[in-house]
């Protein structure tokens, strides 16, 4: 039987799926790790792992080329891909948020002035304020979004926070929540009833791996 393909988002992530899958003994050799191989081998060779930008991922993965693959919730709902999203892996925890410069007002802004929003998520900051009948302009930035309120481009942002710092360093501060993002495991529909047994023997073995105690130090030392 082929291998499974399984899409990776490269980066922190990637790191993160590659521990889960060495828990189901899924893993790739340690000399694998470090190469610029573009398709890598589990050792036990039922799957091959597919570094990618973490936008493509969904592109692989709803194209049928890869099987399943992990991405985040934020890269999901920009992309709105139609796959499966069968698992929330809970790595890569973290928040859209909408932030403004300390004291800017929010929700609305004196005198009836549309607000100017700068984001990478222009879907999801669409869709958050459209929601809302809030009228907005957006504005697309491709990265480093908090610089925008800083020089009157914009007058909030939307984007990931995680542990807070770059809002905090720039004086901006979180006035709405857009939503929780996380991991997910998404998996294409065709090759889903194609191999039903093997996805779902992985989303059993990935399921049973993440309700498993994560090995503490204590736990580790006895
Ligand atoms: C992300 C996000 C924020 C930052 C949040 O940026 O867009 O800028 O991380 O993390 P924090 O709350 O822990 O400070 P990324 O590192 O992806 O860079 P980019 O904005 O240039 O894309």
């Amino acid at each position: 039987m082929a291998p499974m393909r399984i899409a990776l988002p490269k980066g922190r992530m990637m790191d993160q799926a590659l521990e889960l899958w060495d828990r189901i003994g899924s893993g790739i050799a340690p000399e694998q790790a470090n190469t610029r191989r573009l398709i890598l081998p589990s050792r036990d060779g039922r799957f091959e792992f597919l570094p990618v930008k973490p936008s493509d991922v969904p592109t692989y993965v709803e194209a049928g080329v890869a099987d399943a693959g992990v991405v985040g919730l934020d890269v999901l709902l920009e992309r709105r891909a139609d796959v499966l999203q069968p698992l929330d892996l809970g790595f890569g925890a973290c928040r859209m948020a909408v932030a403004a410069p300390e004291g800017q007002p929010y929700p609305d802004l004196p005198g009836a002035v549309t607000p100017r929003v700068a984001t990478k998520y222009v879907e999801s900051a669409r869709r958050f304020f459209a929601e809302r009948g809030a009228q907005v302009e957006i504005i697309r930035i491709a990265g480093s979004v908090e610089l925008a309120p800083l020089l009157g481009l914009s007058h909030w942002i939307v984007d990931l926070v995680e542990t807070g710092r770059t809002l905090k360093e720039n004086g901006l501060v979180v006035v709405d929540t857009v939503f929780a993002s996380s991991a997910r495991l998404i998996v294409n529909r065709a090759r889903h009833k194609l191999r039903l047994d093997d996805h779902q023997r992985l989303l059993a073995e990935l399921e049973a791996a993440l309700a498993a105690p994560a090995l503490t130090t204590s736990s580790a030392r006895s």
